[in-house]
């Protein structure tokens, strides 16, 4: 069997809404997320044993974070699947971590279709949703790999309206924010559902839907990273800049840009300013 490579794209939740909390603590949801054409590789190959390397960018930050989600993610596959969890897997890591663009959650996610394709696994659809639930929240949204429309803890996912063409510009301040602690850090009443009711005609359009829609995580973010408002600043005073939100739990904040040119205009003028910043451009996968 040839080695098999799966594009672990960034997640972005284009709008966030908290509506509500489970007696376990887990929040209730409504989001629309949507992927961007970067992210981190997740390559495998048959092999003996199980393992896992990495390189790439922003591989040092994985150090000292503990027990990883692509082993994880292996492991359960392979116990799902009823056969030795044998792989030697490769991880080029090119996003933050801990950055609430599902950093993890994809590298899960390429990690389960990686495997089940090296392994020629195929689990009932019901019994991978749950396998990929189990090891986070964001992680079958990830498996979907388009635009989707997310809700309960993140384990409801529903289609959403076709999308137009769009660009991204990512900033992350290059400070870690542990999930856990933004929904903890948390306040105020909870937000109604709003999920998108028709498809935007272009980008736009979709900064005009999504104007009236937020984040509820934003405010807790920036209490625990201060950073994030200066992100956000520069990101809405950047030209031809449509709309500005944090992503997920933070700390990466978007730009939604009309074409390419604007949108690595605006991270070339960006990065010129914060040269310390992470900060990317990338189009809006608006189908996979
Ligand atoms: O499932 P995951 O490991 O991504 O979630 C990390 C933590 O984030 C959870 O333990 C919980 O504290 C919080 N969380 C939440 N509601 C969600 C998703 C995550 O409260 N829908």
């Amino acid at each position: 069997m040839p080695p098999v490579s799966v594009e672990a794209w960034a997640k972005v939740n284009l709008y966030l809404h908290v509506t509500g909390k489970r007696p376990d603590g887990y929040h209730l949801l409504d989001s629309l997320v949507v992927f961007a054409g970067i992210g981190d590789t997740l390559r495998v190959e048959a092999a003996d044993d199980l393992s896992l390397s990495v390189d790439g960018p922003t591989a040092a930050l994985l150090d000292g974070m503990g027990g990883n989600i692509v082993l994880d993610a292996a492991q359960a596959l392979a116990r799902a699947a009823q056969i030795p969890a044998l792989a030697r897997i490769h991880l080029t890591k090119r996003l933050p971590v801990a950055a609430g663009i599902g950093g993890g959650s994809a590298d899960a996610a390429a990690t389960l279709l990686a495997l089940s394709r090296l392994w020629g696994v195929t689990l009932p659809p019901a019994q991978l949703h749950a396998l990929a639930l189990a090891l986070g929240a964001d992680v079958p949204v990830c498996l979907r790999r388009r635009p989707t429309r997310m809700g309960g803890i993140g384990d409801t996912l529903a289609e959403v309206p076709p999308l137009p063409a769009a660009w991204l510009v990512l900033v992350n301040p290059r400070i870690g924010l542990s999930t856990p602690a933004v929904f903890k850090a948390r306040q105020g009443c909870f937000s109604a559902p709003q999920p998108l009711e028709s498809s935007p005609a272009d980008a736009e359009q979709l900064a005009a839907m999504l104007a009236h829609r937020g984040n509820d995580l934003t405010d807790a973010a920036i209490s625990l990273v201060p950073d994030i408002a200066e992100v956000l600043q520069m990101l809405q005073t950047t030209p031809e800049c449509l709309l500005a939100r944090m992503s997920g739990s933070g700390a990466t904040c978007f730009g939604l840009f009309a074409g390419q040119a604007q949108a690595d205009a605006a991270a070339a003028a960006i990065t010129a300013v914060h040269g310390q910043w992470w900060c990317k451009s990338a189009p809006l996968l608006s189908a996979s």
